[in-house]
């Protein structure tokens, strides 16, 4: 159980860190980021985490987070883009005497959490104001959307992390798998067509905001080309969507990214009419997608990147 803190730093009134954008709210710090920050996307960020929890076998990571942990008096690790925060909760919970931040572009999480966690607001694309050397263990989920300069942002990392310090960075790939194989573009009205075209609409819309929609395929490389880490560690998530896997493990994985997606569809409206794309456009292609999650003909799965490595001593 957690002792709880108040957090101080953003007041009852968190309007201004807010803004609205066709019918959903937004960060206010960063203009280019496109998916909501609102109560959907928090309950999306729970899901994914609890998912991933499941992917990790009940586990927050994969890799020697306990050895960077240990010893020494003050442990400090980083939560990047860390949304609705419940990693980073979980972390303090799990690792009493570290400190964990959170850092991410809208105040999403809760106020009450354990006293050895904290929030930050900063836009990772403008830096990261801590010291170099300053943290053990620098965590990054999902947040390769939000930064369009990805070698960068791991220069960042090497920069902040101690020498041995540990990073750990899961993206998911933005090309769905159909019936075991990676799809760019099914043929509208097989199965997962519809499905297909939503996620290439979507991978067009980020490399318009010039986002590098290939990241995740490559985080292995991008580290090795820092030459600032070792022991490299790259692990496969094959993510079921929806309720076909026999085995009740696959299946909890399923039905939790099920509900992720879920939410997702619709979070993709703004970004697609923000691009300009017209309302029966983004209509149709969201329920064509709704359709082929709601009533698949084609068992459909995801894939996510999961590597962890060492800065070098
Ligand atoms: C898809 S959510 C993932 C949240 C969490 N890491 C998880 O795995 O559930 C991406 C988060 O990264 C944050 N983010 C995206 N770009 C960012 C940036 N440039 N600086 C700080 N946070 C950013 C978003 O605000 C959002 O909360």
């Amino acid at each position: 159980m957690s002792q709880f803190a108040e957090v101080s730093f953003i007041g009852e009134d968190d309007s201004e860190y807010f803004r609205r954008l066709f019918d959903r709210t937004f960060n206010n710090l960063n203009p280019r980021y496109l998916l909501p920050a609102d109560e959907d996307e928090v309950k999306r960020s729970e899901l994914h985490h609890r998912m991933m929890q499941f992917v990790f076998q009940g586990n927050n990571y994969v890799g020697p987070v306990k050895e960077a942990l240990q010893f020494g008096q003050h442990r400090r690790v980083l939560d990047l883009g860390t949304g609705s925060g419940i990693w980073a909760i979980n972390m303090a919970d799990e690792f009493p005497r570290a400190e964990v931040i959170g850092i991410d572009l809208a105040p999403l999480q809760p106020r009450s959490v354990p006293p050895n966690c904290t929030f930050e607001l900063c836009d990772i694309e403008s830096g990261i104001p801590y010291p170099d050397g300053y943290f053990d263990f620098i965590h990054a989920r999902s947040i390769h959307t939000g930064i369009r300069d990805y070698p960068q942002f791991l220069r960042e990392i090497t920069r902040l992390l101690r020498p041995g310090g540990l990073v750990l960075l899961i993206e998911p790939d933005l090309t769905p798998i159909v019936d075991g194989k990676p799809v760019a573009l099914a043929p509208a009205g097989l199965g997962g067509g519809d499905w297909s075209t939503f996620w290439e609409t979507y991978r067009n819309c980020l490399r318009r905001q010039d986002i590098d929609t290939t990241v995740p395929q490559r985080l292995t490389d991008m580290l090795t080309t820092t030459g600032a880490f070792e022991n490299i560690v790259k692990r496969d998530g094959n993510i079921p969507v929806g309720f076909w896997p026999k085995d009740p493990l696959s299946l909890s994985v399923g039905q939790l990214q099920w509900l992720d997606y879920d939410l997702f569809l619709p979070a993709l409206r703004p970004m697609f009419l923000f691009h300009g794309l017209t309302e029966n456009q983004v209509r149709s292609l969201i329920t064509g997608a709704q359709r082929d999650l709601y009533h698949p003909v084609a068992e459909l799965s995801t894939h996510v990147n999961i590597v962890h490595a060492s800065k070098l001593l």
